[in-house]
């Protein structure tokens, strides 16, 4: 039997990262940060200056990646500032449209998923990468707060924003991935919507955590 996978979806700026990894380690398990891997592949389009589906596909299926402890590393560089910047998300979002790359990505996702489980965030865990999830949460707030979320978060790291321009590419980021062809945003028919509009980190992750003890009868 594969290991378990808890898969947290939801849109930009909703959270999934701070309270995906904050659950993967309450309840021990791994975790993967998929967005992370379509950044990667983001700064690698930027660098070579291309959108061609063939080219990035075989980089995803070749590059050699790893995250160490919030690290990102890309053959032994450190990445970690630069994939988080607004430039490389939005690229994010312009490669996340092509299916030949999402393909390439797949086996890459899945092979996170070892014993004794796994937390993963994105777009598409429950849909696509793992439908048998055991837990399929999908996790949203408005996007008055997500903006601001988001704009906290950059200028805490230090990093100039501004929150008219960033509310602006968080719609359009939100539109270009739940109209996409292939793997929209959406939540899984088996998905528990959770609102984090006025809920604290630790009430979501409570209640996410809440609902896996649920399930394996507090087990893990
Ligand atoms: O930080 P934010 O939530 O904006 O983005 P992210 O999770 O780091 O992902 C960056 C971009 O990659 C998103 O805008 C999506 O278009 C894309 N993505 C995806 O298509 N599928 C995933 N499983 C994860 C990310």
């Amino acid at each position: 039997m594969s290991a378990p996978v808890i898969a947290i979806d939801g849109p930009s700026a909703s959270g999934k990262g701070t309270i995906a990894s904050r659950v993967a380690r309450k309840v021990g398990f791994h975790y993967l940060e998929s967005g992370a891997l379509y950044r990667l592949i983001a700064l690698l389009s930027l660098r070579e200056d291309t959108l061609d589906e063939t080219r990035l596909a075989r980089l995803a299926g070749e590059i050699d990646l790893a995250f160490d402890d919030g690290e990102v590393l890309l053959d032994d560089e450190s990445v970690t500032e630069k994939v988080r910047s607004e430039l490389v998300g939005n690229r994010a979002s312009e490669v996340a449209r092509l299916p030949g790359l999402r393909q390439a990505l797949l086996a890459r996702q899945r092979a996170f998923r070892r014993p004794p489980g796994l937390v993963a965030d994105g777009r598409d865990m429950g849909t696509v990468v793992f439908p048998d999830a055991e837990l399929k949460v999908f996790l949203t707030a408005t996007p008055e707060v997500r903006a601001e979320r988001r704009y906290k978060q950059l200028i805490e790291k230090g990093i100039d924003a501004n929150l008219r321009a960033l509310s602006r590419d968080l719609r359009e980021r939100d539109q270009r991935d739940a109209q996409r062809a292939v793997a929209p945003l959406a939540p899984a028919p088996d998905s528990q919507v959770l609102d984090s509009t006025a809920l604290s980190i630790d009430e979501v992750v409570e209640s996410i955590v809440g609902w896996w003890r649920g399930r394996t009868g507090g087990r893990a």
